[in-house]
């Protein structure tokens, strides 16, 4: 066993054992702040305890640690092996996935506590997504209100209701970068852009972690999928990724390594195969960069039979080579797959596998069982589990998450005002469509303990709002298929009503999450008839697209009087959609991934790289007429811009943005690196930039306030905007405010050519806008 392979998977497996001090990349933006709500994973008595332990256990009890079952409602094919009561008590499973209920965790961990040699308790893991019983909406919705405080009480709440549930780790954050709408997990993350990705991956560790592990409604996070998992070409789910070690840097990389040095205690490893080599055998990401440069000491988990996957990948052709491969390359646990199993101890009695590496995997596993408490608390208490749930304040702050996830994208005048929110000379609403009585889907995919009699739907909010009377509701059509009199009775509801209000989109577990990628991203099944048709009654519309990402829907674009992405807003749905279009809560959602016109334009992403031919200046509405207007990037047949731009979303009330100041024009690289450098890096400010933002309208509102930075004459092209910082602000009627941005040196900062984060000369202009495609600006010189 000599070849390249082997050698470089043993020196992976060297660098796990001896790991250097972290390199000394500077560390990215704390985007939130302070260091010390971070949990520590370990301190000296924890390690001699785990000492102890490690030197009492014999090899088979080792690997039994790195074990992983699902022993509930499966999640993936299959379950691995399903003896459970048998496996726990000889010590040979180290976490169960899949179980939900105080009870059942109970029956397991007794077994694991007082019947196993050694007294482990089991780690219970589960998809805690977007709330546990209490569902809040998608992570796409929650990422679209721009507001890590409300995420982070989020993902709190779901730590306490999980934990009430002996559920002490969630498969959650998913920080994938997700720039194609076809992939069907873009739902379940904060979307295309790096710096959001950040500051959300910080909100949901802290919610999740809070400020001490060990607290007994902590639990722990697990960012995933670690890495470019959401590039999967065509948007295919599971499908091979091809990323430069660049742009790997500059935009994959960033929300995991946010999630990591908020103190995410775990990690699962992803499916994709990553330039040809799987995510979950990689030692170059999960050794190099993950142990090596970022200094991990929590779990690896593989994702659901990840590891028996390397072998139709193409680089195993058995288990025992997949599970070496995986474990050299830094996976510590084997979720479902059996492979540790079953070969994990033959590989270290055959010498392929130093037993000294299962040591330290085993000792990452202790680690996190340790910190979180859960040798001296390993019990759910079943008699205030069920109290733990549906808090009322949990329940109110998951109306308020979903009246911010709303994005308002149009809103035309019928009249002189526009539509949204309703004027009081609105007395009859009919409302239509299969997602305006549906509680199920309002919980969206993934949706945990999430109940559907949990659901407050749109109708039920609605009648209660202005009476039963007023509404004409008619279904109009299912989510796919529907009858000519289901559409014909939509119609007469349209034609009795003021103002029809449609409900309408995707089926949320069907064609959202995991293994839901689509090839057309229109309205499924007949409901694009029913909207024309609803329209064509001439009465003023509001569509509500229910979705797990952006739709192409240009004709309702054309023309339907307001629309509002809603996503899938969870169990307060209906309360917050009312609310919202009665003016009560004014929407301030904005966009996290780019809208796109077509599903040709995919992968479709606003900090994109601005070609050698930018197509600027070009009217791309219609085809080329001459040379000037062909040989450029661009489609013949479609526009290139997106039909929503990143960042964007429209309120009740409308904001002027003027005045943008900058405290220098010159700054000198060398400044920024050395700052960069710094071993105690302060986050000094580098540039102070600020710009006045005035409510124009006559409602109170908030509106998010977006700064961006384009760098021309670096060693690597640079995106045609990268967005670096963002504020949240309320204005009245009338008032102004000055926004201030403190951009520190690493907002400077590029990949380079010399594959380091470094500040180089360039042209930099800079943008404060309420969106990537507008703002004010102004330019600045990075000098030698
Ligand atoms: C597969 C999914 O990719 C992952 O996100 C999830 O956490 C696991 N299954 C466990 O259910």
């Amino acid at each position: 066993m000599t070849s390249p392979a082997y050698r470089s998977a043993v020196a992976a497996f060297v660098l796990l054992l001896f790991p250097p001090a972290p390199s000394s990349a500077p560390a990215r933006e704390k985007a939130r702040g302070s260091t010390s709500a971070r949990t520590s994973l370990s301190d000296t008595s924890t390690e001699k305890r785990i000492d102890e332990l490690v030197r009492k256990m014999t090899l088979e009890e080792k690997v039994g640690q790195l074990v992983q079952y699902s022993a509930g409602q499966p999640t993936g094919p299959g379950t691995g092996r399903t003896d459970y009561d048998d496996m726990i008590r000889k010590g040979e499973v180290g976490a169960l996935l899949n179980i939900s209920t105080a009870r059942q965790v109970n029956v397991f961990q007794h077994i694991a506590v007082e019947q196993s040699r050694l007294h482990i308790p089991v780690l219970f893991g589960l998809d805690v997504i977007h709330g546990f019983r209490t569902e809040f909406p998608i992570p796409l919705g929650l990422a679209s209100t721009w507001d890590p405080d409300v995420v982070e009480q989020t993902a709190r709440v779901a730590a306490r209701e999980a934990s009430a549930s002996g559920i002490r780790w969630v498969f959650s954050p998913m920080v994938d970068i997700a720039r194609d709408a076809r992939w069907g997990r873009m739902a379940e993350g904060a979307g295309e852009d790096p710096y959001l990705g950040e500051v959300m991956a910080r909100a949901y560790v802290h919610g999740y972690q809070g400020t001490r592990l060990d607290a007994p409604d902590s639990v722990a996070a697990c960012p995933k999928h670690f890495v470019g998992y959401g590039a999967a070409e065509g948007g295919r789910d599971y499908n091979s990724t091809e990323i430069s070690e660049h742009t790997l840097r500059q935009y994959y990389l960033p929300p995991f390594h946010a999630a990591i040095e908020e103190g995410a205690a775990t990690l699962m490893s992803a499916f994709n195969a990553l330039n040809g080599v799987p995510s979950s055998a990689n030692p170059f990401t999960l050794t190099e960069i993950l142990r090596r440069e970022w200094g991990f000491q929590g779990i690896v988990d593989s994702d659901y039979t990840a590891l028996a996957e390397l072998i139709p990948h193409g680089i195993a052709n058995d288990g025992a080579t997949a599970a070496r491969k995986a474990f050299l390359a830094g996976v510590d646990m084997d979720m479902v797959s059996s492979l540790y199993h079953d070969h994990l101890a033959k590989l270290v009695r055959s010498g392929e596998v130093p037993e000294a590496a299962v040591d330290e995997a085993v000792r990452r596993v202790l680690r996190v069982k340790l910190a979180l408490g859960l040798f001296e608390l390993p019990y759910a208490d079943e008699t205030k589990e069920a109290g733990a749930m549906l808090h009322p304040d949990s329940v109110t702050l998951a109306r308020t998450a979903a009246e911010e996830s709303f994005v308002l994208l149009k809103n035309s005048s019928v009249g002189a005002s526009p539509l949204l929110p309703m004027p009081g000379n609105v007395n009859t609403f009919a409302l239509i469509g299969p997602l305006a009585n549906d509680r199920g889907n309002m919980l969206g995919s993934w949706a945990g303990q999430g109940r559907p009699q949990d659901v407050v739907t749109l109708r039920t909010a609605l009648n209660e709002r202005i009476g039963a009377r007023n509404v004409h509701y008619a279904k109009g059509a299912e989510i796919i298929g529907g009858t000519d009199e289901q559409l014909e009775e939509a119609v007469k509801a349209a034609e009795q009503s003021d103002v029809a209000i449609l409900a309408l989109g995707e089926n949320a577990p069907e064609m959202t999450g995991e293994a839901a990628s689509r090839a057309f991203l229109g309205l499924p099944g007949r409901q694009e008839e029913l909207l024309e048709k609803v329209v064509a009654t001439g009465k003023p519309v509001v569509l509500l697209v229910f979705s797990g990402r952006p739709l192409t829907l240009p004709w309702a674009f054309q023309h339907v009087t307001a629309v509002i992405a809603a996503w899938f807003p969870g169990i307060q749905s209906g309360p917050a959609l009312v609310r919202t279009l009665f003016g009560d809560a004014n929407p301030s959602g904005r966009l996290v991934v780019s809208w796109p016109r077509s599903v040709g334009q995919e992968p479709l992403y606003y900090n994109a790289l601005n070609t050698g031919r930018p197509a600027r200046n070009v009217d791309l509405t219609r085809p080329p007429r001459n040379i000037v207007e062909r040989y450029v990037s661009r489609y013949i047949d479609e526009q290139n811009s997106p039909q929503f731009p990143f960042g964007f979303g429209l309120s009740y009330t409308t904001f002027r943005y003027g005045n943008l100041h900058i405290d220098k024009t010159q700054i000198s690289a060398k400044s920024l690196n050395d700052d960069l450098q710094a071993r105690e890096h302060k986050q000094s400010a580098a540039l102070s930039a600020s710009a006045d933002i005035t409510n124009t309208g006559t409602r109170p509102g908030v509106e998010t306030v977006e700064c961006y930075l384009r760098f021309q004459g670096t060693s690597v092209a640079q995106p045609v905007r990268a967005l670096t910082k963002f504020q949240r602000i309320t204005l009245a009627p009338g008032e102004t405010r000055k926004v201030t941005f403190l951009l520190g040196s690493n907002a400077f900062a590029i990949w380079n050519d010399q594959q380091k984060f470094a500040a180089e000369p360039a042209r930099v202009t800079l943008w404060i806008g309420p969106d990537s495609s507008q703002g004010v600006q102004a330019t600045l010189e990075i000098t030698k």
